[in-house]
């Protein structure tokens, strides 16, 4: 599938219910789809709209809802995964709820997925020990949401509209709402809680940004990519850890002199970001592997997922054929603060690659 690419932002957002219909028309021996939605930018898919295209050919649709914990709990929030008649979904309840971490649970309804087929596939892949504190955790949560969490939550819209407003007063901080997010080319829906700030025409990074808030007012960023920062706020905020964010930013602004010159990250464009998938995803990454300098992998067929994080999509999957505009994106990349936790070489100056039977 390809994402809704923004050229002008350089920001992916969920692929539309067309393009599944069009991917689903060319493969009609494919078994399910997949979509990732919210992401970590908030940005939401179709989800109805994919989900009826799926079912119309019998097909489930899973839907990766990491980020929508807090979504089947108010109204104004964009639908979740079971709502739009998705078949799976897996949601991080220590993400956008209250759950302790490793709090992912998954939601299934109707036929297409068997629950003993999906219960069987999670004894084979879960622990055999699992924590009585993270099942108490997801229970107490669930509580609080139906005895309380439309007041919470809306309470965080209110909250989330305020903090919008305000950061968006402060000059070369440009808060990224549905008119940047949503519409034809982009997202169907935009959850409002992650504030997404673009301060490309500051000139400085979203990396730096984020280091020097952590350093000088230990706040944490949810996401910062090369020209954005996000603030991710949830039901459990309020007007006091909202007033230390917008304090935290208003300085950054005071110093962004000093966060000027930052090393620019080489970002491709969407033609060069999509790599031929020369080799199964499995056959590479269980394949006979090698360990080259990172000027002798381009060509080369990746044994490795090299992530950026966050978000923590791949920009290159076992398997696909690398080529020498993403490598220069990693390691530009890399050289401005981005971090890519699962590669071998965690800083991109070597790659590891599949030795294919050919030799090379
Ligand atoms: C879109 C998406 N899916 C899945 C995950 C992983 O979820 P978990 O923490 O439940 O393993 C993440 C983590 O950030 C994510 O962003």
């Amino acid at each position: 599938m390809e994402p809704e690419w923004d050229a002008e932002r350089h920001v992916a957002h969920p692929p539309s219910a067309a393009s599944f219909t069009a991917r689903l028309d060319e493969h009609p021996d494919a078994r399910g789809a997949l979509v990732t939605s919210p992401t970590p930018y908030g940005t939401c898919a179709d989800l109805a709209g994919i989900a009826a295209e799926c079912h119309r050919r019998g097909r489930p649709l899973i839907v990766d809802e990491a980020w929508g914990a807090h979504l089947p709990f108010h109204p104004d929030l964009p639908s979740w995964a079971m709502d739009a008649g998705a078949d799976v979904c897996v949601t991080s309840v220590h993400k956008m709820g209250a759950g302790l971490e490793q709090g992912s649970v998954f939601h299934q309804q109707g036929t297409l997925v068997d629950p003993a087929v999906l219960k069987s596939r999670e004894d084979l892949l879960g622990t055999t020990s699992p924590s009585v504190l993270i099942y108490a955790g997801l229970d107490g949560w669930r509580r609080q949401m139906v005895e309380h969490g439309r007041a919470l939550l809306q309470d965080a819209l209110d909250l989330a509209a305020s903090v919008r407003t305000e950061i968006a007063d402060i000059p070369g901080f440009d808060v990224q709402g549905p008119a940047e997010f949503t519409g034809p080319g982009r997202a169907h829906d935009l959850d409002p809680l992650p504030v997404v700030i673009d301060i490309a025409g500051l000139g400085t990074t979203g990396y730096r940004a984020a280091d020097w808030l952590r350093r000088h007012h230990r706040v944490n960023l949810h996401l910062a990519d090369h020209r954005r920062i996000s603030a991710q706020l949830t039901f459990a905020d309020d007007k006091e850890t909202a007033a230390r964010l917008l304090a935290a930013l208003s300085d950054l602004r005071d110093h962004i002199d000093d966060l000027r010159d930052a090393p620019e990250v080489s970002v491709p464009d969407p033609e060069d970001i999509r790599l031929e998938l020369a080799v199964l995803p499995r056959d590479a990454f269980f394949g006979p592997a090698e360990q080259v300098p990172a000027d002798w992998a381009v060509g080369r067929v990746c044994a490795e997922m090299l992530t950026p994080y966050p978000p923590g999509i791949p920009t290159v999957l076992p398997g696909e054929r690398i080529t020498a505009p993403v490598l220069e994106y990693l390691r530009s990349g890399v050289t401005a603060g981005m971090v890519i936790p699962d590669a071998v070489d965690a800083k991109v100056d070597s790659v590891r690659v599949l030795i294919e039977n050919n030799g090379t």
